[in-house]
């Protein structure tokens, strides 16, 4: 359920929103294999443009064997959707209320593991394995079974801080997979203190939450800082957290998560990672990941296994969305006439599209040049009140119309970036970005836009509507 802009309601979970949405989940009643052919329904909707969930209600597993449990995947592959479970109403305004919310804060409650639904079913020791997941093979060259929407909980073994981030988890047995944090990432940095300690780093993987919840447990934090109460503050209410079985207190898990996989990562287990793709659209390089020894799984009755679709916008939209966020932070902060800021899925978080109301000298570079000082930000433009940002067809218009290369043009080079960009010669670490001024100059023989008749424009409208109920659409050309 959400409510326009304000509290929603999150203790349902994930299947409870699920059926909420009736027609708009794609719900696949015959068996479909989690290799390939999940991710593989994916790439055929995106080729159409659509972006349901997709509720596989039989997981074929590798041996044939159906999964017990059900898959989803393609969560969050729609903006409004992802927007609409956040309680916001009009995706288009995602930046400016996730700049708002970004830096609320709202704590956990703690709740008693007989209060937790993801403790309804509890394997442990032999019990466990691993491969009765429906864990997906996405794309081909990867080398297995993934989780792909697990996020990795781990914490600093001196303050007890805890860290969440979703991290991909290659199935490797029964009882071991191998869990890949970014080296700088906050698990990482965790896991390290563990291992300089000569002890094994303690780690719970929460799988399936209502949207709203595996959304807002990604907001970029500084270090150490639990993802807990930022998660809350953004939602607008606590996150119910339970201790987790093997660690208590020292780890606490989502209470309302489907799944939840606790084990150790022992110092020196390690093992090659990958392929596997990335937010590029290209796949990334084999790694050396650490290995998680499970301990337990622990599930609500009939779980569903949250999937992510790597490198689709199932991976890209929930990013972006808190990327409009930062950067809406960024550039208001150095030119108040910023409206909105979008980052198209299709940019891979590379493109930045800036929008202005009546900029003063200057103010326009100076938010291009703050926004390119943002991660992976390669190219920022600029645009006018008028042009849609959320149509590329006029950001094109834009583009080739009010823009001059010698006047319009900030480059800077030599800026951090992510070494995944596939464009980067091997030993580059770092970006050459470009801000791009497509706001037109004003001057008295700035023409004026071509615009059609108001009235005949409705006119046209109510005649296609006609034309088009008589079914003769299908058989006219496209562009
Ligand atoms: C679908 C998806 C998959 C991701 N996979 C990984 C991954 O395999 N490893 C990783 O370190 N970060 C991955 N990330 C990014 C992390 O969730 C997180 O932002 C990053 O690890 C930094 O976390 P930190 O701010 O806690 O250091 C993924 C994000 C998404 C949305």
């Amino acid at each position: 359920m959400s409510a326009a802009d304000g509290a929603i309601d999150i203790s349902g979970g994930l299947a409870a929103w699920l059926e909420s949405l009736g027609g708009k989940v794609l719900r696949v009643d015959e068996p479909l294999a989690v290799e390939y052919e999940a991710t593989a329904l994916q790439h055929a909707l995106d080729v159409l443009g659509r972006y349901p969930p997709i509720w596989v209600r039989q997981p074929r597993l590798a041996d044939g064997r159906m999964s017990r449990f059900g898959l989803v995947t393609n969560l969050t592959a729609s903006r409004e959707q992802v927007c609409s479970a956040l309680g916001l109403d009009d995706h288009r305004r995602a930046a400016a209320w996730w700049a708002g919310r970004q830096e609320r804060r709202i704590e956990p409650v703690t709740v008693p593991a007989t209060d937790a639904p993801v403790r309804e079913t509890i394997l442990q020791r032999d019990e466990v394995d691993l491969r009765l997941l429906p864990a997906t093979v996405q794309h081909r060259d990867n080398p297995g079974p993934y989780l792909t929407a697990a996020h990795a909980t781990t914490c600093d073994p001196e303050t007890g801080i805890d860290n969440s981030a979703i991290q991909r988890c290659w199935i490797k047995d029964a009882r071991r997979m191998s869990w890949f944090p970014y080296p700088n990432s906050h698990n990482a940095r965790n896991m390290r203190a563990w291992h300089e300690r000569g002890e094994p780093c303690p780690v719970a993987f929460w799988i399936g939450h209502h949207p709203a919840v595996s959304v807002a447990a990604q907001v970029k934090l500084g270090y150490p800082e639990s993802h807990w109460p930022a998660a809350g503050g953004l939602i607008g209410e606590p996150v119910r957290l339970t201790p987790s079985l093997n660690f208590d207190g020292r780890l606490l898990v989502p209470a309302d998560a489907e799944i939840v996989i606790e084990g150790l990562a022992r110092p020196g287990a390690m093992a090659p990672d990958g392929p596997f793709a990335e937010y590029t659209g290209f796949l990334g390089p084999v790694v050396d990941a650490p290995v998680c020894e499970v301990l337990s799984i622990t599930h609500r009755e009939g779980a569903v296994l949250h999937d992510c679709g790597s490198g689709l916008a199932d991976n890209l939209i929930p990013d972006n969305i808190a990327m409009e966020g930062k950067l809406f932070s960024l550039a208001r902060a150095v030119s108040p006439r910023l409206i909105n800021v979008h980052a198209p899925a299709e940019g891979r978080r590379f493109l930045a599209l800036l929008q202005f109301d009546g900029a003063l000298a200057g103010e326009v570079r100076d938010a291009l040049a703050a926004v390119l000082a943002w991660r992976r930000v390669k190219t920022a433009v600029a645009l006018d009140s008028d042009i849609d940002l959320f149509d590329a067809q006029q950001v094109s218009w834009a583009l080739a119309t009010r823009f001059q290369w010698d006047r319009d043009l900030i480059r800077v080079d030599d800026l951090s970036t992510s070494l995944l960009d596939p464009s980067l010669e091997p030993g580059r670490k770092t970006a050459s970005k470009a801000g791009l001024d497509a706001t037109l100059p004003r001057h008295p023989s700035t023409p004026p836009v071509a615009h059609p008749d108001p009235e005949a424009l409705e006119k046209a409208a109510a005649l296609l509507k006609e034309l088009t109920g008589m079914g003769l659409a299908d058989g006219w050309p496209v562009k």
